[in-house]
C-alpha cells in the first residue's frame, strides 16, 4: 500500500480504569499505551468518581506516547475510534470527549466502537515479525472479564450474536469477590490464579448453577463459597490462611468447569469448531490449560491471544476502527457515550 493510502487509525480506550491509546497502521500495531489507575486497590474496587477523574489526568499523556511511539504525527491520523460503550459513563465521557477536541483539531473523523466487539476483534491485531493466525468466521468467542461474561458467535468482522451471557455476576467478579472474602488484594482474580498452582481443586466442592440455554449465573457460587467459609470459621478460626490454596484451587476450578460446560454445550449446538477466548480472565493459567486440553479432545482449533490484548487496551479499539473505516462506518460530534449497549452497534 503506497504513503498516501496508508490507513492510520488511532485507537481511545476509557471504558473502565485503564487509559490506553494505540495507533494501528493498515492493520499493524504501531503502539500501544495502557496506564492503568492504583487509586482504586485502596477500596477493593473501581470507584467511578475516581476512575473519570484518572482517565483526564492520563489521557493527554498516554495519547501523546502512543503517537511518538508510533513515530507518526497528529495530523497523519486518518480516523479516530473510540469506544462509545459499554462502561462508566463518566470514564467514557472523556474518551469520548478527548476524540471530538482530536477530530476537530486534526479533521480526522470519528468512529464509534462498542469495547465487547473489540475484545472479540483483538484476535485481528497484527504485529511486525509475529506469526498471525487469525480465527476463520464463523467462529465462538468466550468473552470473560470482570464486567461480562458471554458466548459470542461471531459471523463476520461486525456481525456478531450474544447466543449466551451471565444473568447476575460476571467470572472476573465472582474471583473478585470471593478473593476479597478471603482477604486477597484487589482484583483478587490473578492472586487466586497464583495461589491455585499450590493448591488441590477437588479439596472443596462449591455449587454450580442449573440453569438453561447458554447463559451463566456466579451469583449462586459466590453465595456456596462465602457459607463455606462462615461454616469452617466456626470451627476453625485460621481457617482461611492454612487453607487458602485449596481453597483457591476448588474455587479456581468450578468457575472454569461452569465455563467450559456452556462453552462445549454451545460448540455442539452450533456445529462451530473455531474457538476463542478474550476478556481479562482470559488471563487465567488454569483456564488457559483447559481451553488447551478441551480443544485437543474435541478437535477444536483454539484461538488464545497475547496477554497485553486480554484485557482492556486501545489496540483492539484502533484494529475495530480499521473495520469500520474500511465499511465508512463514521460519527458526528452529537455523539454521547452509553453505559450499556448491544454488540450489533
Ligand atoms: O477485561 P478486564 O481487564 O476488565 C474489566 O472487565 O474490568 O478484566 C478484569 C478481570 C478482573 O475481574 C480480574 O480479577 C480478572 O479479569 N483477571 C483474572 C486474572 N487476571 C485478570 N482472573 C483470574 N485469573 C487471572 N489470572
Amino acid at each position: 500500500m503506497d504513503k498516501e493510502r496508508d490507513i492510520l487509525i488511532l485507537g481511545i480506550e476509557s471504558s473502565c480504569d485503564d487509559t490506553s491509546a494505540s495507533v494501528i497502521k493498515n492493520g499493524f500495531l504501531l503502539s500501544n499505551i495502557i496506564a492503568g489507575q492504583k487509586v482504586h486497590e485502596a477500596y477493593g474496587g473501581v470507584v467511578p468518581e475516581l476512575a473519570s477523574r484518572a482517565h483526564q489526568q492520563n489521557i493527554i499523556p498516554v495519547v501523546d506516547q502512543a503517537i511518538k511511539q508510533a513515530v507518526v504525527k497528529p495530523e497523519d491520523i486518518t480516523a479516530i475510534a473510540f469506544t462509545r460503550g459499554p462502561g462508566l459513563l463518566g470514564s467514557l465521557l472523556v474518551g469520548t470527549s478527548f476524540a471530538k477536541g482530536f477530530s476537530l483539531a486534526t479533521g480526522a473523523p470519528m468512529i464509534e466502537i462498542n469495547h465487547l466487539q473489540a475484545h472479540v476483534l483483538a484476535h485481528f491485531i497484527q504485529e511486525y515479525d509475529q506469526p498471525y493466525d487469525p480465527p476463520k468466521f464463523p467462529f465462538l468467542c468466550l468473552l470473560v472479564s470482570g464486567g461480562n461474561s458471554q458466548i459470542i458467535l461471531v459471523k463476520d468482522y461486525l456481525d456478531m450474536e450474544v447466543i449466551g451471557q451471565t444473568i447476575d455476576d460476571a467470572a472476573g467478579e465472582a474471583f473478585d469477590k470471593c478473593a476479597k472474602v478471603m482477604g486477597l488484594p484487589y482484583p483478587g482474580g490473578p492472586f487466586v490464579d497464583k495461589l491455585a498452582k499450590e493448591g488441590n481443586p477437588d479439596a472443596f466442592k462449591f455449587s454450580k448453577p442449573r440453569i438453561p440455554n447458554f447463559d451463566y449465573s456466579f451469583s449462586g457460587l459466590k453465595t456456596s463459597f462465602l457459607y463455606a467459609l462462615r461454616d469452617q470459621l466456626k470451627e476453625n478460626e485460621n481457617f482461611i490462611e492454612e487453607r487458602k490454596a485449596d481453597l483457591c484451587a476448588s474455587l479456581q476450578k468450578t468457575i472454569i468447569d461452569i465455563l467450559l460446560d456452556k462453552l462445549i454445550k454451545a460448540a455442539k449446538e452450533t456445529g462451530i469448531r473455531e474457538i476463542t477466548v478474550a476478556g481479562g480472565v482470559s488471563a487465567n493459567s488454569g483456564l488457559r490449560n483447559a481451553l488447551i486440553e478441551t480443544a485437543a479432545k474435541r478437535h477444536w482449533k483454539m484461538h488464545i491471544p497475547k496477554f497485553a490484548f486480554t484485557t482492556d487496551n486501545a489496540a483492539m479499539i484502533a484494529m475495530t476502527g480499521h473495520y469500520k473505516y474500511l465499511k465508512g462506518e463514521f460519527i458526528g460530534m452529537d455523539a454521547v457515550p452509553f453505559a450499556r449497549m448491544d454488540i450489533r452497534v
